[in-house]
């Protein structure tokens, strides 16, 4: 029977790497749910949308085809055009231009709608259909999976770490420096994408039945056994 994990957490919890490490050794399916967010984002932003006006942007998501690989392996995250032609963005949706105005994107509540459905179709598949040698399942990872997604996961888990130590994983990962001037800037950008995302989400308390893994204490091998730890449990 397949095995859903649903991961939800702020950004420099880990959830990415973390989960993405756990679904290899699950051997399941891993989706990244933000990058979707972010692909959807990226495409509005090259087609000129005004990101304030709401129907516009839904409008336009809506009309955004998106091809997601779950292959935790080689994840990757794709826009197709009308004749089928795809552009891959995986490393494209990551910039710091796609970065500042995502959180306006999902704020709209038709986009996350439209979102979450595909979301599901892509959890359902994975389940469905898994890889060839793989497990039927995935670990989906976000800010409303445990909640809105896949409320119904067989394991629901909020990944958490102290604000210093997030913003400085986030500030090493995003720059891979400690130049202090661009380290202030990154932790400003990441509080004021949390205060945001925090308006739409409620990403940084554990819903009923959902068990928290603190990584505050815990490198990167450590808070992949404690999620795997709650997994087997
Ligand atoms: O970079 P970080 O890991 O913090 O974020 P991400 O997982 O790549 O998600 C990027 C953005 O997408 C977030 O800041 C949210 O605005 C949005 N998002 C969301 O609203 N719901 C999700 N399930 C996933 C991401």
């Amino acid at each position: 029977t397949a095995l859903v994990v649903a991961v939800d957490g702020p950004s420099g919890s880990g959830k990415s790497s973390v989960s993405r490490a756990a679904a290899r050794a699950l051997g399941v399916a891993f989706l990244d749910t933000g990058a979707m967010y972010r692909a959807v984002t990226w495409a509005a932003l090259r087609d000129g949308v005004d990101l304030d006006d709401r129907t516009a942007v839904a409008a336009h998501v809506r009309a955004t085809a998106l091809v997601v690989g779950t292959d935790p392996a080689a994840p990757t995250v794709a826009v197709a055009a009308a004749d089928g032609t795809e552009t891959d963005l995986t490393e494209a949706v990551r910039t710091d231009e796609v970065t500042a105005s995502v959180s306006a994107v999902a704020s709209v509540p038709a986009v996350r709608q439209d979102l979450v459905l595909r979301q599901r179709a892509l959890i359902d598949s994975a389940c469905a259909a898994p890889l060839p040698g793989r497990r039927a399942g995935v670990v989906a990872e976000g800010r409303d999976i445990t909640t809105v997604v896949a409320p119904d996961a067989d394991v629901r888990i909020l990944l958490t770490a102290d604000e210093g130590v997030r913003l400085a994983r986030r500030a090493r990962q995003d720059l891979g420096t400690a130049d202090e001037a661009a380290v202030e800037a990154t932790r400003r950008a990441v509080v004021e994408r949390d205060r945001v995302d925090s308006r739409t989400t409620a990403f940084t308390t554990a819903a009923d039945g959902v068990v928290t893994v603190d990584s505050t204490h815990l490198d990167f091998d450590g808070t992949v056994a404690a999620v795997l730890e709650v997994v087997t449990r």
